[in-house]
């Protein structure tokens, strides 16, 4: 076992012999955790898990606001085809639906998730080994080995997570070669939250991570007993995800015939729609994050329910 319990929690000395004990006599730690929390040695409470990656477009600051158009039923598959930092996923997992389908067109992002999933461990031990190169001259050498793309999935998954704490505003941007180009960020503190990592590892045992276009996976996956989420590159402003520019047209084609949807998007998206009256939508006020100037700038999106 690569990682201690003191870097998670603080525990007396008791405990702490209590674990060693458990340790040498190969107990997995995670499941471990289960143990101490039955025997209140740690406290049972819900716990919040927070996205682990910084993502343009993340909807962490109007969870609340987005909350009552999820179905109660829990009778139901989710799917969320544009699954970036997940911030929605994981404030969904609360609900317990059948099955959670998630996926992303971003190879590497979904490699990630598969990671955290299922080699949280060896994921937190590589991760370790870059907690102190967050410096300009490393962040360039450690892009430049990403890009190289002779690395192991945990490697891939360690400098996937490296760079988008590190890099400028946790943009994710390729160039025409899939080559990651952002600048260092210059950020003082950089904290992966280990903790964080093994509780939202041990939360997605039961989601399925792919990686394909919007359109696979609601045409493979979407029934009368699902339910999707769809969260698009913003209408008419950042596109850059991947290589391939999104196409607003093809997107807005794609869902008018669609029923159990929830969309979030600009509110310029409107503008596609003709006979407005007839839509269900609510305008949110929300923090500016999209290739600003002013990350602070406020500004209007819209959730659409069809
Ligand atoms: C606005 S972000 C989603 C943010 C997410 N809701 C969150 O909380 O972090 C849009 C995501 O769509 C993905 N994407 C772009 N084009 C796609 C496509 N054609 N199919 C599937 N995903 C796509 C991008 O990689 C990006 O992660």
């Amino acid at each position: 076992m690569a990682i201690d319990s003191k870097d998670l929690f603080t525990v007396d000395k008791e405990t702490q012999n209590f674990i060693n004990f458990y340790k040498t006599i190969g107990v997995e730690f995670i499941k471990f955790t289960d143990l101490l929390r039955e025997m209140n040695i740690l406290p049972k409470t819900n716990i919040q898990l927070k996205p682990f990656l910084k993502w343009v477009g993340g909807k962490s600051d109007i969870l609340n606001k987005m909350e009552k158009y999820f179905p109660s039923d829990n009778n139901i598959t989710y799917i969320e085809p544009f699954l970036g930092g997940g911030s929605v996923l994981l404030n969904n997992l609360e609900k317990h639906y059948s099955n959670y389908i998630v996926s992303d067109i971003n190879k590497n992002l979904i490699l990630t998730w598969n990671v955290v999933k299922n080699n949280v461990i060896k994921l937190i031990d590589e991760l370790k080994k870059l907690e102190d190169k967050n410096n300009k001259e490393d962040y360039y050498l450690i892009r430049t080995k990403y890009n190289e793309t002779t690395l192991n999935d945990i490697e891939t998954a360690a400098y996937f997570i490296y760079l988008n704490k590190t890099c400028f505003r946790g943009i994710y941007r390729v160039n025409k070669n899939n080559e990651f180009n952002v600048p260092y960020g210059n950020y003082k503190n950089v904290d992966f939250n280990y903790n964080n990592l093994i509780n939202v590892s041990k939360n997605i045992q039961n989601v399925s991570f792919i990686n394909d276009d919007y359109k696979n996976v609601i045409n493979k996956y979407h029934s009368e007993n699902s339910f999707v989420y769809l969260d698009p590159p913003y209408f008419k402003t950042f596109q850059d995800y991947d290589k391939n520019k999104f196409d607003d047209d093809e997107f807005f084609q794609f869902i008018k015939p669609l029923k159990n949807i929830l969309v979030s998007n600009s509110f310029s998206f409107l503008e596609l729609f003709e006979d407005k009256e007839k839509l269900k939508y609510e305008i949110i006020e929300t923090k500016n994050k999209i290739n600003s100037k002013n990350p602070t700038e406020k500004r209007n999106e819209i959730l659409m329910i069809l």
